[in-house]
């Protein structure tokens, strides 16, 4: 379904408050993503992982450094309207309008970010709920839906615009762990179908392995990449690949990763109070 959603991030620097308590969010951090890739972002509390995600969908601007997609320059921010403003889409939980049916939230975006005729565009929304087995439910306010299926349609809104790229911060946070399988199974899905580039934050190492064709650990504040790992574990999968022997390596490297940079910025908030 997508093309290209290469995403270059090039020795970006984001300081928040430069002239005032001056905080280094994102220091010099340098990343590529390739096109079509999942890659899951993962780092301690505090290390500028939102920073650095709100930076690439133009929500902030950056310091320093640059961030090309697909060869071109990202739009300013503040300017990702219009044409080309459906390349690279947020994720957002809780982003239907109550108002508005599925369907109508599910159309919505061709509509207004891409001028589709309404009926146009509510018949690829039907087709896209039809893909994915939750016919039935078009007519419904998303007060009437389980949070999970909220979540779903969620997904598909911005996945109809046919994105090239996909920014996901911690978008199934405070689901249980059934509900979060399904959304993995779901979205895992979604990715086999559109290919498209999804770059996806969290703090659950096992979702991390699970989705991901790369985790990448941040540092403690300011972030830049610490590891790389690719995730070699063979698609499609399914949960059974969480007991393997590979995964549970895998693991234990993000782990011992992650728990480095959080004891350094444990230390490091010992320091500032002593
Ligand atoms: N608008 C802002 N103004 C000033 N400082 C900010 C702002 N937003 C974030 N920060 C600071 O930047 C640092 C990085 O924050 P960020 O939210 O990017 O971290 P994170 O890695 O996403 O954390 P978490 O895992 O808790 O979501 C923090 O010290 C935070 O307090
Ligand atoms: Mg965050």
């Amino acid at each position: 379904m997508s093309a290209g959603g290469a995403l270059s991030i090039r020795q970006v620097t984001k300081v928040y408050d430069p002239e005032g308590v001056h905080v280094v969010a994102v220091d010099n951090c340098s990343l590529e993503v390739a096109s079509g890739e999942f890659l899951v972002v993962v780092g301690p509390s505090g290390c500028g992982k939102t920073t650095l995600l709100n930076v690439i969908a133009g929500f902030e601007e950056l310091s320093e450094g640059e961030i090309r997609l697909d060869e071109g320059p990202l739009a300013l921010p503040g300017k990702q309207v219009g044409p080309g403003a459906e390349r690279i889409v947020v994720f957002q939980n809780g982003a239907l309008f109550p108002w508005k049916t599925v369907l109508e939230n599910i159309a919505y975006g061709p509509v207004v970010q891409r001028r589709m005729a309404k009926n146009e565009a509510q018949r690829s929304a039907r087709e896209l709920l039809r893909q994915v087995g939750l016919e039935g439910i078009e007519e419904s306010y998303p007060a009437e839906l389980s949070s999970g299926v909220q979540r779903r349609v969620e997904i598909l809104r911005a996945l109809i615009n046919e994105p090239r790229v996909v920014l996901l911060d911690e978008p199934f946070r405070g689901l249980d762990a059934v509900a979060k399988s399904v959304m993995h199974q779901f979205l895992l899905d979604m990715f086999e179908r559109t290919r498209c580039t999804m770059y996806f934050i969290t703090h659950d190492l096992d979702e991390a392995i699970f989705l991901a064709d790369r985790v990448v650990v941040m540092t403690t504040r300011p972030a830049r990449v610490k590891l790389e790992l690719s995730i070699d574990l063979p698609r499609p999968r399914d949960h059974r690949v969480l007991g393997t022997e590979r995964f549970l390596k895998l693991k234990q490297a993000a782990l011992e990763a992650v728990h480095e940079e959080a004891l350094k910025a444990f230390q490091a908030g010992e320091r500032e109070l002593a």
